[in-house]
């Protein structure tokens, strides 16, 4: 509503700034007001039932966007179905150095090296004893910098025990680029072993149900690769897969010019032009699983359309990040009232009908199929 004329001047500061100034302002204004401007009170159609938790809609906030839970009850009022806070490590840490998030509005994308700056898994699980959210929270967890790859585990675990009351879910994360070596978590024998003791201590601190163990995976895995993580993960009864993380490539980039892109440097990119290549992501591992293991599809959603097309190639719950930035708060509720209408148009009387009704097309990705090439 009030967003066309918000956004020039948001887009004005530089991206950090920005962020930090709407984080802030979500987090001081009352949830009861948000849900009246952001009009987040209507209810979706169906409850939705995932991995034993029950969501009220299908639309999610990612992971980064409120890394420390400064703003979790407020984000909650926007109408989210559920929140995903982190990524969080164990110790507190800064990340790389400002600027170190950078906009590409040409492609409605987003570069970021952030590096998981946080405030620690302990500052986050405080904040969420004082005042809970209203909807389902995930929690993202990611390996402390300072910690080298051989002792991932132990700081895994840590986080783990730290955050585990304050969640709904637990959401490991192996697919950041920007934390050194990360990504080779991804590998078989890394992956196996790192799943497998979250997974042993989370059984031990639950009391009755294990809490949902999800793994965020990246955008730029082989099929093999691919095919491997979705066998680790059945293996070791991982609840769900997030996909997918940022892109390290930029030839999915047609706008913006290459000497913009040379001065940004490293970092993951975000938006639109990540969107047929997470959908990919996503059919690819619906077809292995044959829908058994749940996909938290997130990757260039900025519309009910796109939304859709995440759930047709096989999600079946989604997430925004960039999407939010570039369309504002109000982006939730027509994203949710889009797809009610949506699923009417194509015939489907439930989600989970639409669940991967387009798996076979979306799996075979092409460089020209995302979002800026029509
Ligand atoms: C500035 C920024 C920070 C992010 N931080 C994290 C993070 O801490 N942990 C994580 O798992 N993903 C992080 N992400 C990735 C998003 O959660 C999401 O997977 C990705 O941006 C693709 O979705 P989108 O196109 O809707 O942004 C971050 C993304 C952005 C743009």
């Amino acid at each position: 509503m009030f967003y066309p004329f918000l956004r020039p001047l948001l887009f004005r500061l530089e991206p950090e700034t920005a962020h930090e100034l709407a984080l802030g302002a979500i987090a001081r204004t009352p949830p009861a007001l948000l849900r009246f401007l952001s009009s987040s009170g209507e209810r979706f159609p169906e409850a939705i039932r995932r991995f034993g938790l029950e969501f009220s809609n299908p639309v999610g906030l990612a992971a980064g966007f409120d890394k420390n839970g400064v703003a979790a009850p407020s984000l909650a009022a926007l109408g989210f179905g559920f929140i995903e806070l982190g990524t969080v490590t164990r110790q507190a840490q800064e990340g790389n150095p400002r600027p170190r998030i950078f906009r590409l509005p040409r492609d409605r994308a987003l570069i970021n090296r952030a590096g998981f700056n946080n405030d620690g898994a302990a500052a986050l699980a405080s904040r969420l004893a004082r005042a809970r959210p209203s909807c389902v929270v995930g929690i993202n967890i990611g390996k402390s910098r300072v910690v080298p790859l051989e002792e991932a585990t132990e700081d895994y675990l840590a986080s783990l025990e730290i955050v585990h009351p304050h969640a709904d879910y637990i959401a490991v994360n192996v697919s950041s680029p920007n934390t050194p070596g990360l990504r080779a978590l991804q590998q078989a024998d890394l992956l196996a072993a790192l799943l497998e003791a979250l997974q042993e201590r989370n059984r031990q601190l639950s009391q009755a149900r294990p809490k949902p163990l999800l793994v965020k995976i990246a955008p730029d895995l082989g099929d093999e690769d691919l095919a491997m993580i979705v066998s680790v993960v059945q293996r070791v009864g991982i609840a769900g897969i997030i996909a997918t993380n940022t892109t390290t490539r930029r030839d999915l980039l047609v706008r913006t010019p290459r000497e913009t892109l040379a001065a940004i440097g490293e970092g993951g990119l975000s938006g639109a032009p990540l969107k047929a290549l997470s959908n990919s992501v996503i059919a690819k591992i619906h077809l292995l699983t044959r829908g058994a293991v749940p996909v938290i599809g997130v990757g260039g959603i900025f519309n009910a359309e796109d939304a859709w097309d995440k759930i047709s190639a096989g999600a079946s719950l989604v997430q925004v990040y960039t999407g939010l930035v570039y369309e504002g708060i109000g982006i939730v509720r027509r994203i949710n009232r889009g797809l009610v209408e949506i699923m009417r148009r194509e015939g489907f009387r439930s989600l989970d009908q639409a669940v991967g009704c387009r798996a076979s097309e979306w799996s075979a990705f092409r460089a020209c199929d995302h979002g800026q090439v029509n």
